[in-house]
């Protein structure tokens, strides 16, 4: 495992302490044996099986802590990224519910403390990559989402998985300048929904998801454009039919409902061939999938990609 050291002349003391604690735990398991080779699901975990996936990006270098936390596209508080981290800072995390509903046998509405505790949480390392050309390596923490699904059944006509994120005019001070709808929407197929890679990411480095990276609770589908990923989400609703989404709304041709990052498939703006790892100079190539090819590819059997990226 490859991982950057951190950059002390930027981070504040506690924050070089954890990561670096971090590094250290993630090497001690590596040499230990005890990481899984890389782009591979363990037996039994294909799509659908909602049993405990267990998955490494293999040798890949995370971004710093630092650098997660202070690029941030959150549009609630503002279109610049490196002002959303002091913006978001005092947002009131608590009480704070969440509610599973629609086309479900057993609704749900808990404490996100409740959701979070009773849940397996487990630590992916996955390539983030937004639509407009940049990219990380993120360590979160957090449970699959199908296990929270599977708790509130899902009826034979749930089709589709909407998320719904919070709103809160008195701290969110960027809603009334972008041409955005809030609340800030989005949607999965629920075949994508259900597939063990799908996040609900409730932390970063093992601590506590910051405010700016959607604190408590934001969704993280890594073979999808960053878009596809809502922050602070209050409500997952099951559809039949497929929902609106805000991206989607305001500019289909700019943002496909599926959004899965795909090099051949241009932004009508820019070209997707390539992207810019956050901290480096020298563009990479962009991956089909975002490099979750071998895992993902199958949900999209006989559908032109092109058309519905
Ligand atoms: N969720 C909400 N509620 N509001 C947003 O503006 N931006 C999206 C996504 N989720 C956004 C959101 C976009 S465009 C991206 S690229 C990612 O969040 C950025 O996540 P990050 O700031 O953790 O890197």
């Amino acid at each position: 495992m490859l991982i950057r050291s951190a950059d002390s002349s930027r981070l504040p003391e506690f924050e070089v302490t954890d990561e670096e604690r971090f590094r250290q735990r993630r090497q001690l398991v590596k040499a230990m044996g005890l990481l899984p080779v890389a782009g591979l699901l363990p037996a039994g975990l294909e799509a659908g099986n909602c049993a405990l996936a267990d998955f490494a990006a293999g040798d890949i270098e995370l971004n710093t802590y630092h650098e997660i936390t202070h690029y941030n596209n959150y549009y609630e508080f503002s279109t610049n990224k490196q002002a959303v981290a002091l913006l978001a800072r005092s947002m009131p995390l608590r009480p704070w519910t969440l509610e599973v509903s629609g086309e479900v046998e057993n609704p749900l509405l808990l404490d996100i403390d409740t959701v979070i505790n009773q849940q397996q949480i487990v630590e992916r390392i996955y390539r983030f990559r937004c639509v407009e050309g940049w990219s990380m390596v993120i360590p979160w923490s957090g449970f699959q989402l199908c296990n929270l699904l599977r708790r509130a059944k899902p009826t034979s006509r749930a089709k589709y998985v909407a998320f719904v994120s919070h709103v809160d005019r008195t701290h969110m001070i960027g809603m009334g300048r972008t041409a955005l709808e809030f609340p800030y929407r989005e949607a999965l197929r629920i075949d994508e929904a259900m597939h063990p890679l799908t996040l609900l990411a409730s932390g970063i480095y093992g601590k506590d998801l910051p405010p700016q990276n959607g604190a408590p609770l934001r969704l993280v589908v890594p073979w999808k454009y960053g878009f596809k990923s809502p922050k602070a989400i209050v409500k997952i609703v099951l559809y039949e039919q497929r929902p609106q989404t805000s991206w989607n709304k305001i500019s289909p041709s700019e943002y496909g409902f599926f959004g899965n990052v795909n090099p051949r498939v241009a932004h009508p703006r820019w070209s997707q061939r390539r992207e810019v790892r956050i901290g480096e100079l020298k563009k990479s190539r962009t991956l089909m999938f975002n490099g979750y090819e071998a895992q993902v590819a199958n949900l999209y059997q006989g559908m032109d990609l092109k058309q519905n990226y």
